[in-house]
């Protein structure tokens, strides 16, 4: 792998995905591992990633020179490069100025940005500088608070940049970092979607072996359903999906998996049907945790059901069920190893949760990818871009976007209010550019409005379309006025009890994407 030496910036992740992005496999280490730990990975190249503003902050985390003695390729980004040159006998200078946001970078000469434009804009966040590089590294570009803003030995296979190439106010950042991997550090592009599946296919073989039995939650959504492919593609009939209906799901979802994705993958699959248990110990309640709560306890309750059924046809045949999967993303896995001290902002319900009581090892295929690696081998899987494209969803549903009691009536109209946003978004094109629109009903609203020659008092829906990379941070979409023109006036009109349409212009931080 590409190993990425988290220095304690928000970027390592970022990184990491960039580097996949170039087809090249990658994952982030903490900066407190040994040079030992680092070599005994056998890495093909090591990223040192951005961190604090300052080496010479206290506390700063700091670089062991020995990891340069081992001839693997290396390339520093922003702290990391101030680390490199320091580490490695340049000068790196309090100079006092900091340089920040958007920058005009000067290239000069070099294999890192051969190719590209010599003056090109970059994204700077540094308080020090690189003033002197060390010994037998040609300086390829400055930028006005950066003298030395990229150097490279093409030799030693070393190089850094100033800037944060991962981001994409860097618009040639990507070049930039693909050049490094293939260019200095001579690694080849193998990374691909097809060669994930085959490796993973192999790797759920291994785990679960000749007999080993398998049950699997589908939510509906993508991730589980990836997983579910491939260990549906890795053991075949030994795998059992469990999908439980719990009322709180969109128009047309429990279709899509008991049809398209029993149709492309074969798999065997058990529905619940737990929709009156759910709304009956739902009834009443408005406060979103007390929901979550009440929906993560029914799902597990509901699973284990389903997961006993199954567990006494094996027991009847003399086996047993051995395996849960679960569809566990990188970045749940990178953010629960670091995640010392992190505000529980909502109580996440992970759909296929581990019921406590049942002894099962986890398969999780999915915990090195990121969601768009996971899309790419869905489709090389062969799932229909229904399934692949599709949103994210919470687990708990439409429970969350109802804001006040759930009940029958509120979710049918949520449920219609949804179906027309979306058709109407998907009809636009605009599928591509939206991380998800949840579309919420105000339930304990009401406002006075006119329809035909009498006065209506209803509720309202809110769109809350979002643009996002990882649903970490997220911004308001700016959709078009016709489209949220002819979303608004289809629901007012095709909705009962709805008289307004309002549009959510909050980013995240502060708002969160959810209502609840
Ligand atoms: P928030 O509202 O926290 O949502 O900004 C971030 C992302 O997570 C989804 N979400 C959930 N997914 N169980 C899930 O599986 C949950 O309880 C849950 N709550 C929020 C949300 O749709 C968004 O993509």
């Amino acid at each position: 792998p590409v190993l990425v030496v988290d220095f304690g910036a928000q970027y390592a992740q970022l990184i990491a995905r960039r580097v996949r992005e170039a087809s090249v496999y990658s994952e982030v280490v903490p900066h407190t591992a040994t040079v030992e730990e680092i070599v005994a990975r056998k890495p093909a190249a090591v990223i040192l990633s951005g961190g604090p503003s300052s080496v010479y902050a206290d506390g700063a985390p700091q670089l062991d020179p020995r990891l340069f003695d081992h001839d693997i390729p290396v390339f520093g980004i922003c702290y990391g490069f101030q680390a490199m040159a320091g580490a490695l006998g340049g000068t790196v200078t309090h100079t006092g100025t900091r340089e920040y946001g958007r920058t005009q970078l000067s290239v000069d000469g070099g294999v890192l940005h051969e190719g590209l434009p010599t003056t090109q804009p970059v994204w700077m966040s540094h308080g020090d500088a690189v003033t002197d590089a060390p010994q037998g590294f040609e300086v390829t570009a400055t930028s006005a608070g950066a003298p030395v803003a990229a150097f490279e030995d093409r030799a030693r296979r070393l190089a850094g940049v100033q800037y944060h190439p991962e981001v994409l106010h860097s618009p040639h950042g990507q070049q930039v970092l693909t050049r490094f991997l293939r260019e200095i550090a001579g690694i080849a592009p193998t990374w691909t979607a097809a060669n994930i599946a085959e490796a993973l296919i192999e790797q759920v073989q291994e785990q679960i072996g000749a007999t080993g039995k398998a049950i699997c939650g589908l939510s509906g959504g993508v991730d589980s359903a990836v997983a579910a492919a491939l260990v549906q593609r890795a053991i075949g009939d030994r795998l059992t999906c469990v999908f439980v209906d719990h009322g709180l799901l969109r128009a047309g979802e429990r279709e899509q998996v008991q049809q398209d994705f029993v149709a492309s993958t074969g798999a065997k699959l058990i529905t619940v049907d737990a929709v009156d248990t759910f709304l009956t110990e739902l009834d009443g309640v408005s406060d979103p945790e007390a929901k979550r709560k009440i929906i993560g306890r029914e799902f597990i309750r509901s699973f284990e059901g389903a997961v006993t059924e199954v567990l006494g046809e094996s027991v009847a045949h003399g086996e047993a069920v051995e395996f849960l999967v679960q569809g566990t993303l990188y970045p749940d896995v990178v953010e629960s190893g670091g995640g010392a001290g992190t505000a529980n902002i909502k109580s996440h319900h992970n759909v296929g949760g581990l019921p406590e009581d049942l002894q099962f090892a986890l398969v999780e295929p999915l915990r090195l990818l990121f969601k768009d690696e996971v899309r790419a081998v869905g489709r090389a899987l062969g799932l229909p871009e229904e399934i692949v494209a599709r949103q994210p969803f919470p687990g708990p549903g439409l429970a969350i976007r109802i804001v006040g009691e759930v009940t029958r009536e509120r979710l049918d109209l949520l449920r219609q209010a949804d179906a027309i946003a979306r058709e109407e978004l998907t009809a636009a094109g605009l599928d591509g550019q939206i991380w998800q629109c949840p579309v919420v009903l105000l339930a304990d609203v009401r406002s006075v409005g006119v329809q035909g020659d009498g006065r209506t008092y209803g509720h309202p829906i809110v769109l809350r379309p979002v643009s996002s990379e990882d649903a970490m941070t997220a911004d308001w979409t700016r959709l078009p006025y016709e489209v949220l023109e002819r979303i608004s006036t289809r629901i007012t009109n095709e909705v009962p009890d709805v008289n307004r349409v309002v549009l959510d212009v909050t980013s995240k931080p502060p708002g969160t994407i959810e209502w609840e």
